[in-house]
């Protein structure tokens, strides 16, 4: 089975990819690298530089390819950012999906895996959040996905193609070979872990006066292998469906900064800062749906191993991709 993957050179594509190809699948990965990088992409995989804006592009490369099943990554993902310019997300995220589904549809390919995001939900009601809650974002990129997933309904109704949508959590973590580089960091483990290899002074906690344990953001943070499991079992399921994906666990930012300091052995310099705007008190995921039905069995339930594995990386690539 050939599967295609957008965004296979970024974070969360190059370990799918990676996934896929140690399962005996055949990968083309199509990335515009403008958060990707070359070298992320696995050297297995067939690349093909282009962008999704560009429907030709697109069109062309699934064409040429002839894949049985599309993962769909590429997208904008910053939070603060969608804030700021909202016309990039949707223009990127929502324009760009336009783009995908028809040419999916042109070609004749009727599988699409799509990566969505615990964003789509907004401020939830009750925790843990399972998939009946409403979803109600409250930025620009949770409002983006959300009309993808909007859209794959009825694509998947009118078109019949299978659509999983998948709504990660906190993705974190590394594989041995592909890591967390982004080139505006703005998530906290990456972010400790820079003060830990001494690239950063100090890292900011935004927020202690939430109303939680210790006073900071719980988060449920879940490894990337983890998301790569569940990507490939959703290939096998029969019907369209959408899962949350988390380990059901939460922990605090000073519980993360806490367990990165024992993994490095060093301490770690914090600023206590105001809250960041958009930043839920806690969101934590109800995966039960995704354990039942996709048979996903998460092997990493432990917050130290998932930064130990971040940790590995990043000190194995000081630099990233170095590009
Ligand atoms: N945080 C800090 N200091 C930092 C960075 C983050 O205190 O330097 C805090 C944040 O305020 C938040 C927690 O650490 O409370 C986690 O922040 P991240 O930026 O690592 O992750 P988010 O929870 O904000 O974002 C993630 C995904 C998004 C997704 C979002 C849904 O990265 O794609 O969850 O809320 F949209």
């Amino acid at each position: 089975m050939k599967v295609f993957v957008t965004g296979g050179a970024g974070y969360i594509g190059s370990v799918c990819v990676e996934h896929l190809l140690d399962n005996g699948y055949a990968v083309v990965v199509f990335d515009n690298l403008s958060e990707g990088h070359r070298a992320a992409v696995d050297p297995r995989a067939e690349f093909i530089e282009g962008d999704l804006r560009d429907a030709d592009s697109i069109e062309t490369a699934l064409g040429d390819t002839h894949p049985d099943a599309v993962m769909h990554f590429a997208a904008s993902a910053l939070v603060g950012e969608s804030m700021k310019n909202p016309s990039k997300y949707f223009r990127n995220n929502v324009v760009s999906a336009v783009n995908l589904l028809e040419a999916m549809i042109h070609k004749q390919i009727g599988c699409l895996v799509f990566s969505s995001t615990c964003a789509t939900f907004g401020i939830p009601d009750r925790m843990p959040l399972d998939e009946t809650q409403p979803q109600r974002p409250i930025n620009p990129y949770g409002e983006s996905k959300l009309m993808v997933e909007k859209m794959l309904r009825w694509y998947s109704q009118l078109h019949e193609m299978k659509c999983v949508v998948l709504r990660y959590f906190n993705a974190s973590g590394a594989s041995h070979r592909y890591g967390e580089d982004h080139r505006i960091e703005t998530h906290l483990i990456p972010n400790v872990l820079k003060v830990a290899l001494g690239q950063k002074d100090h890292v900011e906690i935004f927020g202690t006066d939430y109303e939680t344990p210790d006073g900071t953001c719980v988060r449920d943070y879940i490894h990337i292998a983890d998301l790569a499991q569940a990507h490939r079992l959703a290939l096998s399921i029969r019907e369209s469906d959408f899962f949350n994906l988390g380990t059901g666990g939460g922990n605090s930012v000073r519980e993360v900064i806490g367990c990165c300091e024992r993994v490095s052995g060093k301490t770690i310099k914090v600023l206590e800062s105001p809250r960041r705007p958009g930043d839920p008190a806690r969101l934590v995921a109800d995966s039960r749906k995704a354990r039942e039905i996709l048979g996903w069995k998460p092997a990493f339930q432990d917050i130290e191993k998932i930064v130990q594995s971040a940790w590995e990386w990043h000190c194995t690539h000081p630099n990233g991709y170095g590009d």
